[in-house]
């Protein structure tokens, strides 16, 4: 596992931004780097190789990867859907909204579809309450939604690339 060398440039050009010594600060934004480089997802050879570029043990990257919901321990679809659950969305509907998007397509709540194709996670407050129920989807939030809105962005995001959309933005210089 390593990375392309564009990103492996992005990377250094990440971690020189830290004082030297403190190159440790630069693991959130290398673990997104490493994210959108590996499909979504961070294997554990993937942490170890972020590890090696920040000349750290790789369990202090697993400690953090395994505590942050935004980091992705196991593969996911091509379309990462992520409902919000918390207090204002939840009383605006978004139970139904989770129900709706597993009858569609049949899965539960942390499965993925059998093509590949979508990951359906719970998540909490994403800032957009005032337009609950929301969700994400990789760089875009989909806002007031209704198990109607849900049908037209399911077949929307069948027919789209959603997952190049999500690497470019997790490839810009954070
Ligand atoms: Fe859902 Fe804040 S509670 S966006």
């Amino acid at each position: 596992v390593e990375f392309s060398p564009d990103t492996l440039a992005l990377a250094q050009r990440i971690i020189k931004r830290y004082p030297e010594g403190r190159q440790k600060s630069a693991l959130l934004p290398l673990l997104h780097v490493a994210q959108a480089e590996f499909d979504g997802w961070l294997s554990p050879e993937t942490m170890d190789y972020v590890a090696s570029l920040l000349n750290i043990k790789p369990i202090e990257v697993y400690e953090v990867a395994s505590f942050y919901t935004m980091y992705n321990l196991k593969p996911v679809g091509k379309c990462l859907i992520e409902v919000c659950q918390t207090g204002p969305c939840w009383l605006r509907g978004a139970d139904d909204i989770v129900e709706h998007f597993e009858k569609k397509l049949g899965i539960k709540v942390g499965e993925t579809t059998a093509d590949g194709m979508f990951t359906l996670k719970t998540v909490e407050c994403l800032g957009s309450c005032g337009t609950a129920p929301m969700l994400q989807c990789g760089a875009d939030y989909y806002e007031n939604l209704t198990t109607e809105k849900v049908d037209t962005l399911i077949e929307k995001l069948r027919a789209s690339d959603n997952r190049s959309t999500y690497m470019k933005s997790n490839m810009q210089e954070l």
